[in-house]
């Protein structure tokens, strides 16, 4: 898929089919967020690769807008690493950029994924640090539900001429 087709038509997949997601295409999925930008090419992200379905279904129990990873085959929780990129937002920053990279990867192989929202919200971040047993330097940033698409969306148009300032505001 091109580029620009990607990112117009890419929507957030809510609705999964069963079909389990190959090792080979979450390996594509992991790199193409590994080739993200980063603050200093810090690449100071990790990737908690979660297919065991005990553990898809504790997460609507502690996300309050996860219901979806109930019948997802697949969620990928985005961490940033303390150790590696000490300010905590451009952690944040870098998991972000990597977590559309995989967005956009997912969908140009024909999955869907949603993003949910961890970071800054310490009620969801603190039971995900528990329940993926993570170390104190690793900080959960985003999660993304992933599986192959049972919901289709058009593209909405979104190009708004009023938030473009040229040179100055
Ligand atoms: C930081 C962030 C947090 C989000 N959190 C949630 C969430 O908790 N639950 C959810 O269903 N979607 C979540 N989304 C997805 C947005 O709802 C979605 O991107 C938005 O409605 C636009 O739709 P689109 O992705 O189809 O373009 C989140 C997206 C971002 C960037």
């Amino acid at each position: 898929m091109e580029t620009l087709e990607a990112i117009r038509t890419r929507r957030s997949i809510r609705k999964f089919t069963s079909e389990p997601i190959e090792d080979e295409t979450v390996n594509k999925l992991l790199e193409a967020a590994m080739y993200a930008p980063s603050a200093r090419d810090t690449q100071s992200w990790h990737f908690i690769v979660v297919t065991m379905k005990e553990l898809l279904h504790r997460i609507p129990r502690v996300h309050p807008h996860a219901n979806m990873a109930y019948e997802a085959p697949l969620a990928i929780l985005v961490c940033g690493d303390l150790n590696i990129e000490h300010i905590t937002e451009y952690n944040a920053i870098n998991c972000a950029a990597a977590t559309e990279n995989l967005l956009l990867a997912a969908h140009d192989l024909g999955l869907g994924g949603v993003w949910l929202g961890v970071y800054p919200r310490l009620e969801r971040m603190e039971p995900l640090v528990k329940l993926f047993e993570l170390p104190e330097n690793i900080i959960p940033i985003s999660l993304i539900v992933l599986g192959y698409p049972n919901e289709k969306h058009s593209a909405p148009q979104r190009f708004k001429k009023s938030r473009i300032h040229f040179n100055k505001w």
